[in-house]
C-alpha cells in the first residue's frame, strides 16, 4: 500500500559512500604490531581496512560521499542549494572546533544553512537519523545531508601495545540525504512506499570510560594536553573489549526489539538488516538471540573494518550498488558504541 505524497513523513532520498583507495590487509599490521590474519579474522572477521593518506582529512571523506549522495538526489530534482541542514557524525573531527560539519559546509559550497556536529561514536548515525527526522516533521527543514564520516588511522597506537584497538578501525565515509516527502519534485513514486518507521536512543554514561579517548581533555588540570600524556599514550583510544561486546549483543537486541513493538513489526516483516559493523561476532550473535535468518544481516566489516559513524550509510550504499537494498523493502539498522550509547532505526527505503 502507497503512502500518499501528502501524508507527513520523512524519506531516505539517497545515499553515497567513499573509501579511500589504500588498502591495509591484516598480513600488513603484522609487522607492525605483533598481531595475525588468522586472530583479527577470528575474533572480528576483518580481512582488511582503508587507511588515508598523509593529507586527507575527515571532512574530504565526508565530501566525497556527499557529493555522491547529491548526485543521486539530482534524479529526484534535488538542487544542492535546496539542502538546509548538515547533521556531521564523527569521534574524529579535522579539529577539535568548529565542528567539522562547518568544514564540510564550505567544501560542498553550500550557503548559509545550519550545521550541526553530534559526538555519538558508532551509534551517530542512528542518532543523526533521529534528529534529521524531527527536524523535517517539525517543518523547519526540508532537505538533511546527514553524514557519518571518520579517519581513524591518524589516531590508532600501531605499536603491539595498541593491538587490541588499532586492528579494528578503518577510515570511511558514507552520507545520506533525508527528505520530507513534499519536497520531492520528480520521479516521487519511486518513494511512495518510503519512510522513517521509528528510531529508538538510548545512552548510559556509566560506562563512559569503557571504551574512550582520554586526552586531550579539559577535565585534566591546568592543561588540556601535555607532553606526559603523549609518553603515557593517553592520546589513544583505550577498550574493555569484553564488556562492549556483552553490552553490545544485550543493548542492539533490546533496542530492536523496542523499535519492532513500536511499529508493531515481527522480524519476519524485516527484508534486510543493516547493522554497525563493530565485530562480526557481535552482529551473528544479535542475530541468533533474534532468530535472524544470516542472509538477511548485511556485513562490510570484512573489507572495510569498524568505521564509526560511517558503517551503517556505507553499508547502505553497498547493499544498494549490490543490488541487495530496493526500494520499498522494510530495513532494521541498531548501532553500539562509546557513551556508551546504542539505538535502532525501523525504515522503509
Ligand atoms: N592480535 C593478537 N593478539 C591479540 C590482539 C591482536 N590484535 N589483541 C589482543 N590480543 C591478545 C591479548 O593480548 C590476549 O593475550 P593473552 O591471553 O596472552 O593475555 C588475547 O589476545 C585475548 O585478548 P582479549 O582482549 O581477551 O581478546 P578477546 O577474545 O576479548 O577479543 C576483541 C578482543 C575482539 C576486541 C573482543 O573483546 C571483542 O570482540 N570485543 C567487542 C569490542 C569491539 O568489537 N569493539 C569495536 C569497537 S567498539 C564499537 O564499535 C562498538
Amino acid at each position: 500500500m502507497s503512502l500518499g505524497p501528502t501524508e507527513n513523513r520523512v524519506v531516505i532520498r539517497s545515499v553515497g559512500s567513499y573509501v579511500p583507495p589504500t588498502v591495509f590487509r591484516n598480513q600488513d599490521l603484522e609487522t607492525m604490531m605483533d598481531t595475525t590474519h588468522d586472530w583479527i579474522v577470528q575474533r572480528t572477521g576483518i580481512e582488511e581496512r582503508r587507511w588515508v593518506e598523509p593529507h586527507v582529512s575527515t571532512s574530504d571523506l565526508a565530501y566525497e560521499a556527499s557529493m555522491k549522495a547529491i548526485e543521486r538526489a539530482e534524479s529526484s530534482g534535488l538542487k544542492k542549494e535546496e539542502i538546509d541542514m548538515i547533521i556531521l557524525a564523527t569521534l574524529s573531527p579535522d579539529h577539535d572546533f568548529p565542528g567539522t560539519g562547518c568544514f564540510l559546509q564550505h567544501k560542498l559550497g553550500l550557503g548559509e544553512i545550519s550545521v550541526l556536529d553530534i559526538r555519538q561514536q558508532c551509534s551517530g548515525f542512528i542518532y543523526g537519523m533521529s534528529i534529521a527526522e524531527k527536524f523535517i516533521l517539525s517543518g523547519s527543514h526540508k532537505n538533511i545531508l546527514l553524514v557519518g564520516a571518520e579517519v581513524h588511522s591518524k589516531g590508532l597506537d600501531k605499536t603491539p601495545q595498541g593491538r587490541n584497538v588499532s586492528v579494528l578501525f578503518g577510515d570511511g565515509a558514507g552520507a545520506v540525504i533525508l527528505s520530507h516527502v513534499k519536497a520531492i519534485h520528480s520521479n516521487a513514486q519511486e518513494f511512495s512506499h518510503s519512510k522513517i518507521l521509528n528510531t529508538e536512543l538510548f545512552a548510559n554514561g556509566e560506562h563512559a570510560k569503557e571504551l574512550w579517548l582520554p586526552a586531550p581533555g579539559f577535565a585534566f588540570p591546568k592543561e588540556r594536553l601535555t607532553h606526559h600524556m603523549i609518553d603515557e599514550g593517553l592520546h589513544y583510544p583505550v577498550m574493555n573489549g569484553k564488556s562492549v561486546f556483552v553490552h553490545a549483543t544485550k543493548k542492539m537486541t533490546e533496542s530492536l526489539l523496542k523499535s519492532l513493538e513500536k511499529t508493531q513489526l515481527k522480524i519476519s516483516d524485516i527484508d534486510l538488516f543493516l547493522f554497525h559493523q563493530a565485530n562480526l561476532r557481535i552482529n551473528s550473535k544479535v542475530a541468533e538471540d533474534l532468530g535472524i535468518p544470516e542472509n538477511k544481516v548485511y556485513n562490510t566489516i570484512q573489507k572495510y573494518g569498524n568505521t564509526t559513524a560511517a558503517t551503517i550509510p556505507l553499508g547502505m550504499n553497498h547493499a544498494l550498488e549490490a543490488g541487495v537494498l530496493k526500494r520499498g523493502m522494510t530495513v532494521a539498522s541498531a548501532a553500539f558504541g562509546s557513551g556508551f550509547t546504542w539505538g535502532s532505526a525501523i525504515y522503509i527505503y
